[in-house]
């Protein structure tokens, strides 16, 4: 798998900061800085090969959109998603929740064609609109989909939140909720301790998208770096940081800017979603 240049995911997320700027400062289901982070998105993969659709859903009185990329080949009846909300909450830009997963994502996406990558599965990535209202987006794309489309989407790895300011390194737990993988924990498990990077289960429940995949008995996984949660002492002890404060004090907050992100952190979960993709997907 390559290592992923954070610069590049860097990029990404200074492009969702000026996206929310020129927007009223968020980009949130139903405002104009959803739709042009959509466009945004949608135009890299464009330009990198993928087959993109923006599927349109209503919530609220708003049209909310969701943008699927699929890489070309692989096993069609052999599919691995990979996912994170695109939306941000009203009251700010969204960078680290979710510009991160959203950016991750799409520079993973785009290095599958800058190293040529030829997976034996299929692989597709899903964009979700209105996440932060009920998980609205990623539930209609999933019950859009025909028995058997369904069944065809072997695995779901879902990225919300992995470049938190105070930094934890979670991975879902397949025991600790619905539909947990074990293969899909012990590959993202794998990607980091092959970089030294202890981690800790956790149980993120309904919590985020995964949870409509989950519901259709779809197996999922992902990784996370914290919220409104506090690290413990014997946290900031393994991983840095500081103790008793929270893993993003700017959560769903004014401040999740640019400036909310731990470059280390989203650097290595980036590295790691790589890593268990070309594990997943060969
Ligand atoms: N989904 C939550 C949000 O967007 C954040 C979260 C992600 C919480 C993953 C738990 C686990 O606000
Ligand atoms: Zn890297
Ligand atoms: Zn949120
Ligand atoms: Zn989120």
């Amino acid at each position: 798998a390559p290592n992923i240049n954070v610069a590049n995911v860097q990029a990404h997320l200074n492009q969702f900061q000026s996206i929310s700027n020129a927007n009223g400062g968020n980009r949130a289901h139903g405002r104009p800085g959803y739709l042009a982070s959509i466009n945004w998105v949608k135009s890299k993969l464009d330009a990198a090969g993928f087959a993109t659709r923006v599927q349109s859903f209503t919530y609220n009185g708003a049209t909310g959109y969701n943008l699927i990329a699929d890489y070309p080949g692989g096993d069609l009846n052999n599919v691995v998603m990979l996912g994170g909300h695109l939306d941000s909450v009203t009251a700010g830009p969204g960078i680290n929740d979710n510009g991160t997963g959203s950016a991750s994502i799409l520079e993973v996406a785009l290095q599958m064609t800058a190293t040529g990558f030829r997976p034996t599965k299929h692989v597709r990535f899903g964009w979700w609109g209105a996440e932060e209202l009920g998980l609205r987006g990623s539930t209609f794309y999933v019950n859009s989909l025909s028995t058997t489309e369904r069944s065809k989407i072997k695995s779901y790895l879902n990225f919300d939140m992995t470049g938190s300011p105070n930094p934890g390194y979670f991975v879902y737990s397949a025991s600790g909720q619905p539909s947990g993988s074990l293969a899909l924990q012990q590959s993202l498990q794998a990607g980091f301790q092959s970089k030294g990077v202890a981690t800790e289960l956790t149980s993120v429940g309904g919590r985020s998208d995964h949870a409509a995949f989950a519901r259709s008995g779809i197996p999922v996984g992902g990784t996370f770096t914290g919220a409104e949660g506090i690290k413990t002492s014997a946290q900031a002890q393994k991983w840095g940081g500081t103790a008793g404060q929270a893993y993003d004090r700017c959560y769903h907050r004014s401040c999740d800017t640019t400036s909310n992100v731990n470059a280390t952190a989203l650097d290595r979960n980036a590295d790691v979603i790589a890593h268990t993709l070309w594990a997943v997907a060969s």
